[in-house]
């Protein structure tokens, strides 16, 4: 028998509550997947009030007897990998088995280094990266001059590849930036240090993943980022380097497309973004200010301040288009409680010319003005509802109208950031 796989995937700019969705998926899963991304993720899960941000473990880690892959598609960065691992372990939280793709990119210290040059000294344009290293770690990938998990463990390859690249990334480090270049000792010996702990984890995704579903399993493949952010399908180039979309499971995991079973895409009941870029429904006033501080609206990988703004339904279809979105997860709900009125833009007025549409042009859409609907206000607390009838009348007929929109199902709703605070709508 078969067993059954889905995929959490952002529908919107990131931090779309993708970890407390999986967190909530997870008791019917047996192994779970991050595919791509890396450090620049913060996926929040709360616990009966405990606050755990995940950054590259899959958010399943919380559980016991589950397996947790970091997949190839992953920019791994090792120090921050075990520092993720060794706060779990100190609470008492590191409960499952870790596996981590032995082709996974690792992010070294001359990317972080890189991409804090190229955002902070003026020669490139400014994107609001995390600055985690992951846009020029991925660019090694595709440059063929990565370095991935297996070639730590041969140290004489790692020794010689090592040294050419660093020769490279120095040239840049000291001519374009004028700064210092980095010791080869200290980097080789650093990479000798991870690879004694990555040795105890390292593995085969696709095997791993392809022998569970042989065997019956669920799998769950947990996205990081979203599909506004895909480099791909997103606002280019205020992007990030990697395919948060649902194809970026085949190519991140090794798992064939014909494996997947539902998509389950996961939206807030508003809009954010962090960095530059897009936003067509961004709101500088005083409602996105309200959005901002009643949502606590603040990056969990950065600290930075998130940009707020109403549902914007055109971008949400596309993201329902390109990743064949089969279940909707819709979160905080719960922070449009209090407002007078709500309002949710279903087309853009593109130069006078309204549209349903989203234009996959970043310069159309920079100009793009939202056309709003706008819905009566609700007060009610919402953090006791178990289910949908639970909710104020408007809060329903907000969330029947975004499935007409998409024609896709709402089947998880959150209420409240904790685990208890959501709602599931169907049983599986
Ligand atoms: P992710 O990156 O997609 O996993 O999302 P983040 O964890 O970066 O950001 C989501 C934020 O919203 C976190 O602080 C969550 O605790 C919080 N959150 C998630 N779902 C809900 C919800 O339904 N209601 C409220 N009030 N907060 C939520
Ligand atoms: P999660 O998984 C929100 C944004 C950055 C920047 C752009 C490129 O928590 O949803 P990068 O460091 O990736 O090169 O930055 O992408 N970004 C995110 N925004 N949530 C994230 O992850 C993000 N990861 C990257 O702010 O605009
Ligand atoms: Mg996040």
């Amino acid at each position: 028998m078969k067993g059954k796989a889905e995929v959490i995937v952002g529908m919107q700019w990131g931090d779309e509550g993708k970890g407390r969705v999986a967190d909530a998926i997870t008791p019917k899963s047996d192994v779970i997947v991050r595919y791509q991304g890396g450090a620049n993720s913060g996926h929040t899960v709360i616990v009966e009030g405990k606050k755990y941000i995940f950054h590259i473990l899959p958010s399943g880690m919380l559980y016991s007897g589950k397996t947790c892959v970091v997949g190839n598609g992953v920019a791994l960065d090792p120090d921050r990998l075990f520092e993720e691992l060794d706060e779990l372990s100190s609470q008492g939280m590191d409960r499952a088995r870790l596996i981590v793709s032995g082709s996974a990119h690792v992010v070294m210290p001359y990317h972080k280094i890189l991409d804090h040059f190229e955002e902070s000294k003026g020669l490139k344009r400014r994107q609001g990266t995390t600055e985690q290293g992951i846009g020029p770690c991925y660019v090694d990938k595709f440059g063929r001059t990565g370095i991935r998990v297996c070639d730590l463990m041969h140290p004489d390859m790692l020794r010689d590849k090592l040294d050419y690249i660093l020769g490279l990334k120095n040239q840049i480090i000291t001519r374009i930036y004028d700064e210092k270049p980095i010791s080869f000792d200290a980097l080789y010996d650093k990479a000798m240090a991870w690879k004694e702990r990555l040795s105890l984890y390292v593995g085969d995704c696709s095997k791993v993943v392809t022998q569970a579903l042989n065997e019956g399993k669920c799998i769950l493949f947990e996205g990081a980022q979203g599909t506004m952010l895909d480099i791909d399908h997103g606002t280019y180039p205020y992007v990030t380097s990697s395919n948060p979309t649902c194809g970026g499971v085949c190519t991140g995991t090794g798992v064939g497309p014909k494996n997947i079973d539902r998509i389950i895409g996961v939206a807030k009941a508003y809009c954010t973004r962090v960095g530059e870029g897009p936003l067509p429904t961004e709101d500088l006033e005083e409602k996105g200010q309200y959005l901002r501080e009643k949502g606590r609206e603040y990056c969990a990988a950065t600290g930075r301040p998130r940009r707020c703004g109403w549902l914007d339904l055109v971008a949400l279809k596309y993201a329902a288009r390109i990743n064949g979105t089969t279940h909707l997860a819709i979160t905080k709900l719960d922070v449009l409680s209090g407002l007078e009125e709500i309002k949710v833009c279903v087309a853009y007025d593109c130069d006078g010319k309204r549209s349903e549409e989203y234009p996959v042009d970043t310069h159309i859409l920079s100009a793009a003005k939202p056309v709003y609907k706008t819905f009566k206000g609700f007060s009610q607390d919402m953090s006791e509802a178990e289910t949908i009838e639970d909710l104020p009348q408007v809060a329903r007929d907000y969330v029947k109208f975004i499935e007409d929109q998409t024609g896709v199902p709402v089947v998880i709703l959150g209420v409240g950031p904790d685990r208890k605070e959501t709602i599931f709508r169907e049983t599986r």
